[in-house]
């Protein structure tokens, strides 16, 4: 691996924040860039570095591909709205789900939602506003991962091989590419971000079809979607690393009203980690525990059985696919 890593220690955010606008400068001269949102904080960090250097030649879009949390597109959109940036929702959901129909195995999941994302709704919108470049917030874990070959991180093309010119008709500017997420957050920080986007947990590319296992469809993503919702507010003031929840393929006999119910389980995760290499799952409150699955399996229609995982990583991994 060629790229250097800026260990959190050495990094000078002002410093830092200096160059990348001045090489995202130099790179796209006087043409356009277009860039994704997805509300994370790399993407956000890279957002405003971008508008820093390119002021309205970068368009910046949040792409509503139908795998995100609740309420997700309204509220980035407002908050970027508040700093000064315009994002431009695209509903490209039918494409996410057309992709994603009859595959339920990882690689393949996450190899269509890349498709679909770079080629197909990004290689249209280049094509549309005449940019030549995307800029995006691959850091330096997700490359280490995805040429390690633990799990094929979505936003990795150049390290697998892809010419991103030749196969989608623009060119990738990647400018936090060597911080690891600590790195990123304080990077994010000094942009002026709001805390509660430098601060946010970790979320990944794929979305929440990385915590579908099986088949991804749009009822899937809801029931995965409420369950979401459910743990992210009860473990909001954990201080944990990242919390999620995960929608499991095989059902399970339970009983309602005395009948016999063959339904969905969720899996919650809940980790500590400093940045997603290796985790521990965190160890809750059995009272909280409790309280969990009982607001999912109330309000979470077919879900009979709530389990949290307690394996590390490794040889877990943080999502689920
Ligand atoms: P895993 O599941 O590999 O996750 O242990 C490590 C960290 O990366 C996040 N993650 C992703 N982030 N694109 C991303 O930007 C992806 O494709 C992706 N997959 C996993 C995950 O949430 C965790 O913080």
């Amino acid at each position: 691996m060629e790229i250097k890593e800026i260990k959190i220690e050495d990094l000078q955010p002002e410093r830092f924040i200096k160059q990348q606008v001045k090489e995202v400068f130099s790179v796209v001269g006087d043409g356009l860039a277009v860039n994704a949102l997805s509300g994370g904080v790399d993407s956000s960090a890279v957002t405003i570095i971008g508008h820093k250097a390119l002021g309205k030649r970068l368009k910046t879009y949040f792409i509503e591909n139908g795998l995100m949390r609740q309420g997700e597109a309204e509220r980035v959109c407002l908050l970027f709205k508040e700093l000064g940036v315009l994002v431009e929702i695209i509903d490209a959901k039918k494409e996410f789900f057309a992709a994603l129909k009859g595959l339920s195995d990882p690689e393949e999941k996450r190899e269509a939602i890349t498709q679909t994302f770079y080629k197909n709704v990004f290689g249209r919108l280049v094509r549309e506003s005449g940019a030549k470049y995307l800029l995006q917030g691959t850091n330096y874990t997700d490359v280490e991962e995805t040429v390690a070959g633990v799990k094929r991180q979505h936003n990795i093309l150049e390290q697998l091989g892809i010419d991103t010119q030749a196969e989608f008709g623009y060119k990738v500017i990647e400018p936090i590419i060597q911080l690891r997420k600590s790195g990123v957050r304080s990077l994010a920080k000094a942009l002026g971000l709001p805390e509660e986007l430098y601060n946010r947990p970790p979320f990944p590319g794929p979305a929440l079809a990385a915590r579908v296992i099986g088949e991804v469809t749009p009822q899937r993503i809801a029931t995965v979607r409420a369950a979401t919702k459910i743990v992210e507010e009860q473990l909001c003031n954990s201080g944990a690393f990242q919390y999620l929840a995960i929608l499991h393929q095989d059902r399970v006999t339970g009983v309602r009203k005395g009948k016999r119910d063959f339904g969905l389980q969720i899996e919650i995760r809940c980790w500590e980690s400093k940045d997603a290499l290796v985790g521990t799952p965190t160890r809750l409150p059995y009272e909280l525990l409790e309280k969990l699955a009982e607001r999912i399996t109330q309000d979470v229609p077919g879900v009979v059985s709530v389990t949290y995982n307690i394996t590390k990583k490794p040889p877990s991994t943080i999502e689920a696919v």
